[in-house]
């Protein structure tokens, strides 16, 4: 498999620390220095889909895909989907007027979605009945946030970013995923949904996480780290990246960070720094990116894509 195009949306609504100090009792200094925050972006009236939706068209402008008869499967990643059914998926899959024949669904997999949402496209591709697969982390989480609630409120925003996959014989992917199962460190009701978070436990588990998972994945791979190009880490907090790369002994350069613009954007959060890397011109054909994503259920997931 190979990513051929990226692309991201973001809510209309940018909101400070400032604001957010405005409403409740927190400040510009906490955010940023526990989180390396310092704006996200809300949506107003616009839903998941229409974020989602927004990120594919530009991904497929980026991949330069202008008959949709060429995409054969959509795959939204989601925790925060308009409605139970249809599919967040479904309703992107009938604004791009794709084909009739495809396979179109919503996965959740909380803030490793992307990944595990990638891991399931490359095994359908493999199966060569499929040849182009459009992958979207979506997400927004603004409606399920606890009004004034400064543990949670602070770290999220609404955003949605796109690649699209094609099987190709030149591409290399390998990916890693996984689940310790806990109900209680991070969740979010189905009804009358309101996200709660027990913060250290699951940062505890991040900084210990992510290192082994980088770990694991070169060993298996058989890379060196010095080949792969970029290192692209779900941006829950700054602090939990910079720890893993010190931990693992990579520059910093070798990562890129936008959590201070967009806040913790959950499955979207690695394609959306993937979408804001390609329009940097970060991006070209044959580069290895090594992307992790951890959070809710406890899950993870870890991959190699060559581009
Ligand atoms: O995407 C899913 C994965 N999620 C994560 O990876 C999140 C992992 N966790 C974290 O990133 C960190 O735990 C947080 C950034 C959420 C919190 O940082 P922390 O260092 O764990 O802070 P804390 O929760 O222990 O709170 C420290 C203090 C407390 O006050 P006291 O008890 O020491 O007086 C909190 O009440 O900071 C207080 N506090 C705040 N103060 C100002 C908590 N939230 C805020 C706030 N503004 N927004």
């Amino acid at each position: 498999m190979k990513f051929i195009g990226f692309g991201n949306a973001h809510g209309r609504k940018q909101v400070t620390n400032y604001d957010l100090s405005n409403i409740m009792d927190t400040t510009d200094e906490w955010i940023r220095k526990k989180t390396g925050i310092e704006s996200r972006w809300f949506a107003e009236d616009e839903t998941n889909a229409d974020m989602a939706y927004s990120a594919a068209c530009n991904a497929l402008e980026d991949a330069d895909i202008k008959d949709m008869e060429e995409i054969d499967g959509i795959i939204v990643c989601t925790f925060t989907p308009d409605r139970a059914t249809p599919s967040v998926a479904n309703e992107v899959a009938g604004r791009l007027n794709l084909k009739e024949e495809i396979l179109s669904i919503d996965i959740n997999g909380a803030c490793s979605g992307f990944i595990y949402g990638c891991t399931v496209a490359e095994a359908l591709l493999r199966t060569e009945r499929y040849n182009k697969i459009i992958v979207v982390g979506s997400e927004r989480i603004s409606q399920v946030m606890p009004l004034y609630d400064r543990n949670t409120d602070v770290l999220f925003g609404d955003a949605a970013g796109a690649v699209v996959c094609t099987g190709s014989n030149d591409g290399y992917f390998i990916s890693k995923n996984g689940l310790i199962a806990n109900s209680e460190a991070l969740s979010c009701e189905r009804f009358d949904p309101q996200i709660k978070m027990q913060g250290q436990e699951v940062y505890r588990f991040a900084v210990n996480k992510v290192p082994e998972l980088v770990r694991g994945v070169l060993k298996e791979s058989r890379f060196d780290g010095s080949e792969i190009d970029w290192f692209v880490f779900h941006q829950a907090n700054e602090r939990i990246i910079k720890s893993s790369m010190e931990k693992l002994g990579i520059p910093m350069e070798k990562t890129f960070l936008n959590i201070q613009n967009f806040g913790n954007t959950s499955a979207a959060s690695i394609p959306v720094v993937l979408g804001d890397m390609r329009k940097k011109g970060l991006l070209k054909e044959g580069m290895k990116v090594l992307s992790v994503g951890f959070g809710a259920g406890l899950t993870y997931g870890v991959m190699i894509c060559k581009l």
